[in-house]
């Protein structure tokens, strides 16, 4: 067998269902909020493909989209690491109006870095709008304007999140039996 083990699902935190009722609610949120604006959501790749397109579908106003990655690196592997772009936007942001759009704010350290970097480009606003917020973790403070929801201090996989770069297309987000061996993570 090829590849790394199957984590064992503990437990499903939000099914399906519970997912895509929660978005379009976050979006209808967002659709008043920007009716008058322009609207872009900037996507951090990969994890938050599958919460970005949902969002975007769910958005009942005009909407661009565009996508970055980063990499994050670290001195030991339970330090917050330090992220750098990796994949830039495709087009400007000057003058509009960008939501940032996360599977997940954990330490904060992205959506902070991401945060800086996307402000100097001299957007007309710009917020955060995450699928999963993990406040107990967090180490710098970050503004998250939009959350689907707030989730306990458990590794997480499914819906866009991975473990080991799989399980991104669960449905259903999950949390995972620990496996002290691998994950880099407080379990
Ligand atoms: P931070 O907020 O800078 O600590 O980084 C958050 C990033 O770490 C997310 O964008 C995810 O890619 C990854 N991450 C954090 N927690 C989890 C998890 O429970 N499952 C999968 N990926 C995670
Ligand atoms: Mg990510």
């Amino acid at each position: 067998m090829n590849g790394p083990p199957v984590p064992e699902i503990e437990r499903i935190l939000f099914t399906e269902e519970q997912i895509e009722k929660r978005i379009r609610e976050v979006a209808e949120e967002i659709s008043e909020r920007y009716r008058d604006g322009n609207l872009k959501l900037v996507g951090v790749l990969k994890g938050a493909v599958f919460f970005l397109t949902a969002l975007a579908r769910a958005i009942r106003i005009p909407v661009k989209i565009d996508f970055l990655s980063i990499s994050s690196f670290s001195t030991r592997p339970s330090a917050p690491g330090v992220v750098r772009i990796a994949k830039d936007l495709d087009e400007s942001i000057e003058g509009e109006d960008v939501l940032l759009v996360e599977d997940i704010v954990d330490t904060g350290f992205t959506a902070r870095y991401l945060l800086q970097t996307l402000a100097a480009r001299g957007p007309n606003s710009l917020a955060v709008c995450t699928l999963l917020d993990r406040t107990p973790r967090r180490i710098v403070q970050v503004p998250v304007a939009f959350r689907c929801f707030e989730i306990p201090d458990r590794f997480v996989i499914g819906f866009g999140l991975d473990y080991r770069q799989l399980y991104r297309n669960l449905g259903y987000i999950a949390v995972i039996k620990p496996d002290r061996n691998s994950l880099p993570f407080a379990l």
